[in-house]
């Protein structure tokens, strides 16, 4: 394969919106180079003798693993940071954990509730800080979502992509990468789990720039109405388990199921980010059907990763 570019070393990654279109594509581009790669048995130690930090304060199987495993392929090695364990629980300041952490690591990832918590640690780090998952966004979930559509539809602008269920993290970090790449993105969300405003102007700004553009609702069949990939959520974030009642009976209708798919595209394929709440946001036989790209996404977890590291890395 061709060499890592090396125009984004030292980079942080917090937010989609924090990379241009180029950046994006240039990242994708080395995902699928290592994806092939990978397939082939071919490793890429770029990372030999770099340590990785991964600081969690909620749980994770995919962000987790997929680190683990990419950063051993990659030749460096992980260290697994239970944020409860860090002197970050007795008060010790984000400050001061970055600075201290950019000492040793060669990069650090953070899975927290707020997304300042995660800038604050970019801002003061002399490392790439990349964001596991806030609860207002979670950016590497969307780049494993582009990389699975760009290689179900050969190229991502023109797609339609519907998103139905609750406008959380997931919703704005896709909303943000599908105007990036101007795709169509149609949301449906019951009143009251609209995607943030901020991140809504900020994403129709973006579309119009690049082609695309972005369309809100609640009405899940208008949405779905034509669309390549069908997107959904958890209707309970991690931090919402107190709501979860009031949430499941406001989320009911949302259900991605097989009549809901049959509305959309022939070729239509159904996205989910995992871990699904089967029976819930989505129908089983949806789920575990052949229009289904949720496994795919997940092992791209592992691509996208891989790709954001050997390039943010130096
Ligand atoms: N999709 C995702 O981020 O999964 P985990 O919570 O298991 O990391
Ligand atoms: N919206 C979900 C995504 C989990 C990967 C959550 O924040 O719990």
């Amino acid at each position: 394969m061709a060499g890592v570019p090396q125009g984004l070393k030292g980079r942080s990654f917090t937010r989609v919106a924090a990379w241009s279109r180029d950046e994006l594509e240039t990242l994708l581009d080395l995902a699928d180079e290592l994806k092939a790669e990978r397939a082939r048995r071919r490793e890429l130690r770029v990372l030999p003798g770099r340590t990785i930090g991964l600081i969690f304060h909620k749980p994770s199987t995919r962000t987790r693993v997929a680190f683990e495993v990419g950063i051993a392929e990659l030749g460096g090695m992980a260290l697994f940071l239970p944020a409860g364990e860090l002197q970050l629980a007795r008060g010790e300041s984000y400050r001061d954990t970055a600075l201290v952490l950019s000492r040793f690591l060669s990069a650090l990832m953070i899975r927290t509730f707020d997304q300042e918590e995660v800038e604050e640690f970019a801002e003061h780090a002399a490392i790439p800080v990349i964001n596991g998952l806030t609860d207002e966004s979670h950016p590497l979930q969307a780049l494993a979502d582009a990389m699975t559509l760009r290689e179900r539809f050969g190229e991502l602008s023109g797609i339609r992509l519907a998103y139905v269920g609750d406008g959380n993290n997931v919703c704005h970090s896709l909303m943000r990468i599908a105007a990036r790449f101007g795709m169509v993105f149609a949301a449906a969300t019951p009143p009251g789990y609209e995607p943030d405003p901020a991140f809504v102007d900020a994403a129709m700004e973006d579309a119009r720039a690049n082609g695309g553009s972005i369309e809100l609702g609640t009405d899940s069949r208008e949405a779905v109405r034509g669309a390549h990939a069908v997107y959904t959520d958890v209707w309970a974030s991690m931090g919402q388990d107190d709501d979860r009642a009031r949430r499941l009976k406001d989320l009911q209708p949302y259900r991605v199921d097989a009549q809901l798919l049959a509305l959309a595209a022939p070729d239509a394929m159904a996205l989910h980010c995992l871990p699904a709440h089967v029976g819930e946001e989505i129908a089983a036989d949806v789920l575990y059907g052949p229009r289904c790209l949720a496994w795919e996404q997940a092992e791209n977890r592992l691509h996208t990763q891989k790709a954001l590291m050997a390039l943010v890395i130096r």
